[in-house]
């Protein structure tokens, strides 16, 4: 295969975990639940019933899983901080063993080499914050700036870039609207006070930060080229009203201080939840725009009176597809970071890649090797269409794959395997990969 370019001088290489799929422990030191604990005790909502109980012992296994950074070479490491672990009812004083064990991993990535970068919620909302509404509740934003504070009190001295949220769109959309994750509420429409609160939450806690001395605050969103299934008009405005909800209804409040127009969702004029002052703060500059980024979704517009969104997803035909099933269409990655680029022009921050990978169930052979080479050409094609948005003028500063460990899939449990490394859950050994060697050759030569 033709080599890989060369991606800018300082580009970030790295990977990315969240809290709740790798650290378990759930009931040590404190921890309070989480949304995701009662959403995985509850019968049907997780695959063959897994917990996240044990994940991959993080918690305990941590000074391993930064040798593993280390020896791939890793400039940066993306991990969640646990609210609950943090604040077990979600407001309050701080858990003191909860902040050390975030203490002790940011000291042991520095004495690595590797830069931390927090992500300070990734779905695990603290339970009793749920009780009271959870994201349908405005003060949810405020109690999360509060968190915001408390964290970067602690750690601020030395972290320097900081993730407000993780992907609120999925949060919204499969916690509050459609059910299939934590909380696990099915209020279609009626979950949109989720999104706004979710970036009321961004902008409270960018500001707390700042206030704490913060240099570099960035949002993950999750990004997803919207492909009319035809050339037909009605295709192509359904492509458009998906990339509404997606994209714009996530980004033109944080970037652009306004909500995309709605009409198309029946939902005219103002939004009821939106109140006074709530985009000025939702605005506040950031440093950088992170993007997860998996496959493109294919939209048409829907049969007349089958559902009450303005449009429906459909299947792309004849590409690979992962062992999760998702299409494998690189170009889209390339497609996002300059359609971000084209629409968002100066408002736009450096955009970072902060999740991009792929799901294979790949054994160890015989000799206990994992020749994982579908995720090998995967991650390579995936960094040439990175290279190839650069080139094309998006200003990216980093990439970092998902993720550094096989971990809890959400409402697949472990039978999604995104991992560089994998493990085993009977035992808990980790075994990097030949993408983990392939991902540490492709940085060493990047800097060479
Ligand atoms: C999430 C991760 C998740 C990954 C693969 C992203 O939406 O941020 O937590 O594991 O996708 O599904």
């Amino acid at each position: 295969m033709a080599a890989i370019p060369r991606l800018p001088e300082g580009f970030v290489w790295g990977t990315a975990t969240s809290a709740f799929q790798i650290e378990g422990a759930v009931d040590e030191d404190g921890r309070g639940p989480s949304v995701w604990d009662a959403f995985t005790a509850t019968p049907g909502k997780v695959r063959d019933g897994h917990t996240a109980a044990t994940a991959c012992d993080h918690y305990h296994r941590y000074e391993e899983d930064v040798a593993l950074l280390r020896r791939l070479g890793a400039d940066a490491y993306r991990f969640s901080v646990a609210w609950p672990r943090v604040q077990p009812d979600g407001t309050g004083p701080v858990n003191e063993p909860g902040l050390a064990f975030y203490d002790r991993l940011v000291d042991a990535l520095l004495d690595a080499g590797v830069t931390p970068m927090p992500t300070l919620f990734h779905w695990d909302l603290p339970q009793a914050l749920e009780d009271r509404g959870g994201w349908l509740d405005r003060d949810t934003a405020h109690r999360f700036a509060a968190y915001a504070a408390a964290v970067a009190d602690r750690l601020g001295d030395r972290v320097r870039h900081w993730i407000t949220l993780n992907e609120p769109f999925e949060h919204m959309a499969l916690g509050y609207a459609l059910g299939q994750h934590a909380p696990g509420h099915t209020y279609l429409l009626d979950a949109l006070p989720a999104a706004h609160h979710q970036l009321l939450g961004h902008g409270l806690a960018t500001a707390a930060l700042r206030a704490a001395g913060a240099p570099h605050v960035m949002l993950t969103n999750s990004y997803t080229p919207a492909i009319p299934y035809s050339g037909s008009k009605a295709d192509t405005e359904a492509a458009r009203a998906y990339d509404t909800l997606h994209r714009r209804l996530f980004t033109d409040p944080v970037l652009l201080g306004a909500y995309p127009d709605l009409d198309g969702f029946g939902l005219a004029g103002p939004l009821p939840f939106v109140k006074d002052g709530d985009l000025d703060r939702i605005k506040a500059p950031i440093d950088g725009l992170g993007v997860n980024y998996y496959n493109p979704t294919r939209v048409t517009a829907p049969e007349p009176g089958t559902t009450p969104l303005p449009f429906e997803l459909a299947e792309f035909e004849h590409v690979n597809t992962t062992d999760f099933g998702w299409p494998v269409i690189p170009s889209g990655l390339t497609q996002t970071l300059l359609e971000l680029t084209a629409d968002y022009g100066p408002a736009l921050p450096p955009l970072w890649v902060t999740e991009n990978g792929c799901s294979y169930d790949t054994a160890p052979d015989a000799d206990g090797r994992i020749r994982d080479q579908a995720r090998i050409d995967y991650l390579e094609a995936h960094v040439k269409a990175v290279a190839a948005a650069v080139e094309q003028g998006a200003d990216v500063r980093g990439y970092l794959v998902w993720s550094l460990l096989d971990n809890f899939e959400w409402a697949e449990g472990y039978h999604q395997r995104f991992g560089l490394v994998h493990v085993d859950f009977a035992t808990l050994e980790r075994t990097p990969k030949d993408s983990f060697d392939r991902y540490a050759a492709l940085i060493a030569e990047q800097r060479r």
